[in-house]
C-alpha cells in the first residue's frame, strides 16, 4: 500500500477532492498534472504531495493525506521522497507555504523563513503569488549541492 506512484491525469478529480476536503488550494492542479505523486490503496488516492520546479528552487506543496490514514508516517514518506527528487533535480532549496503545518515541517528538518526573503521564481508560483494565504508560514529546506 505504501509505495509512491506519480499521478495519472485520470487520477486528478481523486487529488482535487482530497485537497479540497482537507482545506487545500487546488485550483491549479489541472495545469500542473505532471507534478504530482501519491499513495494508492485499493484504487483509491490516501495520500499526496507535489513537487513544483520554480528555476533553481522547488516548491513542495499540495502535501495530503486523508484523515483515516493518518499517523502511519505517509507525509514524511512523501515529503522524504519528494526531497530527494528536488535534490535528483539539481535544486537548491525547497520552499512551502502551510497554514497549519508548519511544526511538523519543522520537525522534518525544514526552517521557517519570512515571505520576502524567498527567490523571485517561487514567489510567481501561482501557490505563492495568489493561491496561499497571506498568513501561510514559510518554510525552507536548503539542500547540499550533488
Ligand atoms: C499534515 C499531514 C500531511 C500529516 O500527515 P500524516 O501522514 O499523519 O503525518 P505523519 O504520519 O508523517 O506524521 C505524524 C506525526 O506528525 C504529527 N503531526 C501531524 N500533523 C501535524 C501538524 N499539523 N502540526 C504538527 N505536527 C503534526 C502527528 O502528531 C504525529 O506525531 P507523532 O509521530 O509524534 O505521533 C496531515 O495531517 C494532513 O493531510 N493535514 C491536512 C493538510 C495539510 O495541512 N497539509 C500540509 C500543508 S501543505
Amino acid at each position: 500500500m505504501n509505495s509512491i506512484v506519480r499521478l495519472q491525469p485520470e487520477q486528478l478529480p481523486q487529488l482535487v477532492e482530497l485537497l479540497d476536503s482537507n482545506g487545500l488550494p487546488s485550483q491549479d492542479c489541472a495545469e500542473q498534472a505532471d507534478i504530482f505523486y501519491g499513495v494508492i490503496d485499493q484504487d483509491r488516492l490516501i495520500a499526496a504531495g507535489g513537487l513544483e520546479p520554480a528555476a533553481e528552487f522547488s516548491l513542495l506543496r499540495s502535501l495530503v493525506v486523508h484523515p483515516r490514514y493518518r499517523g502511519r508516517g505517509l507525509a514524511r514518506l512523501i515529503t522524504e521522497f519528494l526531497v530527494a527528487q528536488a535534490q535528483a533535480q539539481g535544486s537548491q532549496a525547497i520552499y512551502l507555504l502551510t497554514e497549519t503545518a508548519a511544526d511538523y515541517f519543522e520537525h522534518l528538518g525544514f526552517c521557517r523563513v519570512s515571505r520576502d526573503r524567498v527567490p523571485v521564481a517561487i514567489m510567481r508560483t501561482r501557490q505563492f503569488a495568489s493561491l496561499c494565504p497571506d498568513s501561510a508560514s514559510c518554510l525552507l529546506l536548503r539542500l547540499p549541492p550533488n
